[in-house]
């Protein structure tokens, strides 16, 4: 086995971080700092190695070095911040992290607290300051301070779906097991349709085995929420995929909509995770018209080859085609737009709350009636 898990792809920085501890005596005694959902995720994150090589919440250093050129200092590529934000300094070295439910989490050893600009990590990190993209307005809304230091998480976030509760060793060991070597790693907030399945088999017949890893941290209140979503990946996965093929497992992080950034950050946590490939579609991690539609693939540019190491697999467009009988790309295909089935993303919401199908072409009639339940209930 340990022959098998050293040919998967090695984590970021090499190593795979931990951050898990036992309790440490006396922690009812700290002074607490309160975090939110998303420095929960973030902090519980940590903790696996899924953010590897982080083991804390940044310093300023880091923080400037990522916003200004998306390097770690040692110039490691990382794209997005993961701070813990304050009202003020604590008093003591070491604090307890207790959650939105008053649980303590984890410690924390603080090297510093630093003031930071919102606007110019709106700009740098979403490409605009308009208070009406998700990711800015909770920016916006955020304590005005970053408290640093590394963490030891002794107790782990209770998991939305246990079953689908995979760490990055977990996901490795299941791959080694199988004998994948090449994985492609699969990103999604939406329910699985059409265009998201071709996307994975045409990834799938290149490389030995699929990770599909929906995100199901905070999200925006008008996403699907993740349990109908898992609903309807179980239920493709069941119908149309070879099951020696596919590992499910449900990704913990909160949806920043921060579009290309977004798409560098979700490749190298996959990576942690021991996918070796990453699939980058159309406005990948995008929202409204804040990013044009290949703006998540062109940012890999911005990296030398190999210096991500994971390899992200672009794909165009994809719809279905009439005249071709199947899911094609314009790359593929040669036909007009007539022939074309392609439905927004509001489009299919307003027919699943009229209780109408989406067509087949679209979804797939067994997560189109998933997703009919749901919005019946
Ligand atoms: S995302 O926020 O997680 O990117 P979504 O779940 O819709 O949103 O997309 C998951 C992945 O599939 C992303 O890489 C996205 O770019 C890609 N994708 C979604 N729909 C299409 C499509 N019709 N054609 C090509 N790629 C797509």
């Amino acid at each position: 086995m340990s022959s098998a898990l050293d040919r998967l792809i090695k984590p970021h920085g090499g190593e795979l971080v931990d951050r898990t501890g036992p309790r440490p005596d006396g922690v009812e005694s700290l002074e607490t700092v309160a975090i939110s959902s998303r420095e929960l995720a973030d902090l519980d994150m940590i903790a696996s190695g899924a953010l590897s090589p982080l083991n804390g919440f940044m310093g300023r250093n880091e923080y400037e070095s990522v916003l200004e050129s998306m390097r770690l200092p040692n110039a490691l590529p990382w794209s997005l911040p993961v701070c813990l934000a304050v009202d003020e300094a604590p008093k003591a070295d070491r604090v307890a992290l207790a959650g939105e439910d008053g649980r303590l989490y984890a410690v924390l050893d603080v090297t510093e607290v630093f003031d930071y600009d919102v606007e110019r990590e709106a700009e740098l990190c979403y490409r605009t300051t308009d208070g009406a993209h998700p990711g800015v307005a909770r920016l916006f809304t955020q304590k005005p301070r970053y408290l640093a230091g590394e963490v030891t998480v002794f107790e782990r976030q209770t998991p939305l779906f246990p079953e689908l509760a995979l760490d990055p060793a977990a996901t490795r060991a299941a791959f080694a097991e199988r004998g994948w070597r090449r994985v492609v790693g699969f990103q999604t907030r939406n329910p699985i349709h059409r265009a998201h399945e071709y996307l994975t088999k045409v990834a799938l017949e290149i490389v030995d085995g699929l990770l599909i890893h929906p995100l199901v941290g905070d999200t925006k209140s008008d996403d699907i929420p993740s349990s109908v979503r898992v609903d309807c990946y179980r239920k493709l996965i069941e119908g149309y995929y070879p099951p020696d093929r596919v590992v499910l497992s449900a990704f913990p992080a909160a949806m920043r909509y921060a579009g290309p950034r977004e798409a560098i950050w979700h490749a190298i946590c996959r990576k942690n995770f021991g996918c070796s490939h990453f699939i980058v579609g159309r406005d990948h991690a995008g929202v409204g018209n804040y990013y044009g539609t290949y703006d998540a693939q062109l940012i890999f540019d911005e990296f030398a080859p190999h210096e991500l190491d994971i390899e992200p697999m672009m794909f165009e467009h994809s719809f279905w085609c009439r005249r071709c009988g199947s899911m094609a790309s314009t790359k593929s295909c040669p036909h007009g737009a007539e022939d074309r089935v392609m439905l927004s993303g509001t489009k299919v919401r307003e027919m699943l709350a009229a209780g109408e199908e989406p067509p087949i072409e679209f979804t797939r009639r067994e997560v189109a009636d998933v997703l009919i339940e749901a919005y019946r209930r």
